[in-house]
């Protein structure tokens, strides 16, 4: 596998299989990022009166154009956690209603929805599915058990954090719109990782992040709102773009309300293109499907190491993509793995228990090599017979 290892900006001493997390951002598109930063620096007053809106104007029709949107209808906010916020808060859920999401969902953001189902007397229905998942419109069948006459909102993960499974987003939004049930979904891991087409993937709400599988600096991403819907979605945090004191920013209604929110650093933002750029330069298609490879052979050595079968499909080879886990054997201490993986091995991989399930995430990036993925088999080989011997 031919590495961007040098592009990115990661300790050498370290095997980074983590990318999922908090995601790394590579050097040219940092560089930009520190650029506007210094820009910004430099003429504080003339950037955000005069140059800010314009460059976010530019930064946010790159993005759509990768997204498959239009631009007035994505804003960039700092993160995901940031969208489902502003969605949660904004939708107008009455008593009784209903936010039905699946048992795989990233814990923040299920704090968002618990929080403001409470205040207004709605319930969120955690709805469980077969998992591994062997058959999708099986798990729809699933998921729709939790349906009930109240569910007004269908909100889940694109690829989800503790499993790391990309979910059938276009059969659950069919099936949601058919019921007239609102869509929300959590695209945490998706931008870079998956192509989307918010244009045809069926969705009402989209919320994702930048800084990760796209590599943007840390805290860029973006919400994205189907046109009829956007007058609902009022602002987390009111500020000149929406009120009696309205400035026009010569934007549409839904973009004033939310692009500005208080002076901020926007470099993070303003630096998306440069991130599509570097993706267009390095084949991005090519790096994600060299990834995948490495992934999945991985799975396949852990797999052999640890006794346990794969949790995706073979029959469904999109289920995953540069992000996967492994099941580890049922008395597996997390933490101790964890802790040894890191101070012992020098890999820095998240290791948890998902559901009483042990469990070890695998992120796969552009700059991960063979060598890299072959340390990992190797350290677990070693932990796991380690962990064997001590119990005999
Ligand atoms: C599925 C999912 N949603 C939301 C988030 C939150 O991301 P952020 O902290 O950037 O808001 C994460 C973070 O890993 C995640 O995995």
């Amino acid at each position: 596998m031919n590495s961007l290892r040098d592009y990115f900006q990661l300790d050498p001493d370290i095997v980074f299989l983590n990318h999922g997390s908090y995601g790394a951002t590579p050097r040219p598109v940092f560089d930009v990022y520190q650029e506007w930063q210094r820009r910004i620096e430099r003429q504080p007053v003339r950037f955000f009166q005069e140059e800010a809106f314009p460059a976010l104007c530019t930064a946010r029709t790159a993005l759509a154009a990768y997204v498959g949107a239009r631009p007035e209808d994505l804003v960039f906010v700092h993160n995901a956690t940031f969208g489902v916020n502003v969605v949660a808060h904004a939708l107008n859920l009455q008593p009784g209603d209903e936010v039905l999401t699946t048992t795989h969902e990233y814990g923040a953001c299920s704090n968002a929805w618990e929080t403001v189902c409470a205040a207004r007397g709605a319930r969120y229905v955690r709805q469980p599915f077969t998992w591994p998942v062997h058959d999708e419109a099986q798990l729809v069948e699933e998921l729709w058990q939790g349906v009930t006459p109240r569910t007004k909102v269908l909100y889940f993960s694109h690829i989800t954090s503790p499993t790391a499974l990309t979910l059938p987003v276009a059969m659950l939004c069919r099936r949601a719109r058919a019921a007239g049930i609102l869509t929300v979904i959590d695209g945490a891991h998706a931008p870079g990782q998956v192509e989307i087409d918010l244009a045809t993937l069926g969705a009402d709400i989209y919320t994702g992040n930048l800084h990760k599988w796209f590599c943007a600096p840390k805290g860029a991403g973006f919400l994205w709102v189907r046109a009829e819907l956007q007058p609902q979605i009022t602002p987390l945090v009111v500020s000149w773009g929406y009120g009696p004191e309205r400035v026009h920013f010569e934007e549409n209604d839904f973009i004033s309300a939310h692009q500005w929110q208080g002076t901020d650093d926007i470099s993070a933002y303003l630096s998306a293109p440069a991130a599509i750029a570097f993706q267009a330069e390095h084949d991005w298609p090519a790096v994600r499907r060299q990834c995948h490879v490495l992934l999945s052979e991985t799975l396949r050595e852990l797999s052999t190491i640890t006794g346990k079968p794969a949790p995706y499909s073979v029959l469904a080879p999109q289920q995953f993509h540069q992000m996967a886990v492994a099941l580890l054997p049922a008395q597996t201490d997390v933490a101790a793995l964890k802790q040894r993986l890191y101070r012992e091995h020098r890999i820095e991989i998240p290791c948890f228990a998902w559901q009483g399930q042990p469990l070890l995430r695998i992120s796969v990036q552009g700059y991960n090599t063979a060598a890299d993925l072959a340390r990992l088999t190797a350290a677990v080989q070693y932990e796991l017979t380690a962990i064997a011997q001590q119990r005999i």
